[in-house]
């Protein structure tokens, strides 16, 4: 028998799961449709005061104590103003905003031969590869296909692996989990045209990811040290996470794009069971808040602690394609929680009043907490990622 009060437990619970469980009914998609609006319609506006605090020779990359940072174009973030501009270009048809778009990949190009790190599929592919997607304009893709020759020279036989940074005092040839990120760009590259050794190097590359990152509990770590001369591990170690085997955020959401992605373009059932683990490790982690936007670490030592929206954005977007292949409870699971998020990042708690913030969409992101580092600011993949999940949203379950 359940008492009252259980009884009334649940009535109040299943009242507040309502517009989760409900998504497929026309208010709850009304509602969605004017959210993914409102953000669209609020991100135009904003992006005029980002694209007036931004040189036209710059990209923007954050704002902190009053004050926009930006960066040239070879830091790792290049490519995700362009591409958010082409995300609110689609969608709202914008002439001022394609031309933005136009002017800042303008100087970007020349990074499609950038070789000092793993990142060129960021730079390049979330930028020229969301300008090809949208206008087919044949110069974008030739950007992308020598880009992808360029990513190439990173691949080490030896490790099985594209290395991610070059070697430094405390590290030889690391691999970082964000790099299952830049493989989009090689998988696209054969999939339109190019070698098939860019997809071969892909999946090797993402065979050893889950061998050699991932933890029993679907877990990863951030950095993989190999010898290069031997292809043995040295170690396993943290970079931007509380310490060597706790599961920083934005690593886990990194992983969960990055293999659902796999699956897009292979459809081997092995990348799917390794999205759907690490789903499942990131919806039922005892820390993860109601909200659903994590604190930059899942084991910060000091909870309740800053949340990281990027992990949030990043992970909204992959659990909407996630829910792509994936059908029934399962699917619901991954849809609502990526609806929390994406309803959690629209909210004040994490949208910026217009005209604040230096023009970015979202605050409250994290580059590197114990370095402090760009810690509770905004970061431009972040708004990349939101964008991206609210247009995701509106192409498959609206
Ligand atoms: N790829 C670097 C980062 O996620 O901070």
């Amino acid at each position: 028998m359940h008492s009252t009060f259980e009884k009334l437990t649940a009535t109040v619970i299943a009242a507040l799961l309502l517009p989760l469980v409900s998504l497929a009914q026309p208010a709850a998609k009304k509602r969605m449709a004017a959210l993914i609006d409102d953000n669209m319609q609020f991100a135009v506006k904003q992006y005029q005061v980002l694209k007036a605090n931004t040189p036209a020779d710059r990209m923007p990359r954050s704002f902190a104590k009053g004050k926009s940072i930006t960066s040239d174009t070879e830091w790792w973030c290049s490519g995700f103003y362009p591409g958010t501009l082409w995300y609110l270009y689609e969608y709202t048809k914008d002439p001022d905003v394609k031309t933005e778009a136009e002017k800042r990949l303008t100087i970007l190009e020349k990074e499609k031969r950038y070789t000092g790190n793993h990142d060129i599929g960021f730079m390049i592919f979330c930028s020229f590869g969301n300008a090809y997607r949208i206008t087919g304009d044949k110069k974008y893709k030739d950007v992308i296909d020598t880009a992808a020759v360029y990513q190439l020279t990173r691949y080490r036989p030896s490790i099985k692996s594209i290395q991610s940074w070059n070697k430094s005092s405390n590290l030889n040839c690391p691999v970082i989990i964000d790099n299952m990120m830049n493989l989009e760009q090689l998988l696209w590259t054969s999939q339109n045209g190019g070698s098939s050794r860019f997809r071969e190097i892909a999946l090797i590359h993402a065979n050893t990811t889950i061998k050699n990152h991932y933890r029993p509990d679907y877990s990863t770590f951030h950095i993989v040290d190999y010898n290069l001369d031997n292809g043995e591990i040295i170690k396993k170690v943290n970079g931007q996470g509380a310490h060597d085997t706790s599961a920083w955020s934005r690593g886990q959401a990194w992983g969960l794009y990055g293999f659902t992605m796999m699956y897009r373009f292979t459809r081997d059932q092995k990348y799917l069971n390794q999205a759907k683990h690490i789903a499942n490790f990131i919806l039922s982690h005892p820390n993860l808040p109601a909200d659903k936007i994590p604190y930059w670490d899942y084991n910060a030592p000091q909870i309740p602690t800053s949340r990281d929206a990027s992990a949030g954005a990043i992970a909204a977007s992959a659990l909407l394609e996630l829910g792509q292949y994936t059908t029934g409870r399962e699917r619901s699971r991954y849809v609502d929680a990526a609806t929390v998020m994406l309803q959690s990042l629209s909210s004040d708690a994490y949208r910026a009043k217009l005209g604040e913030n230096g023009g970015f969409l979202l605050k409250n992101s994290v580059g590197s907490f114990l370095a402090n580092s760009e810690v509770d600011v905004p970061l431009t993949y972040a708004d990349y990622y939101f964008l991206e999940g609210l247009l995701r949203y509106k192409k498959w379950y609206l």
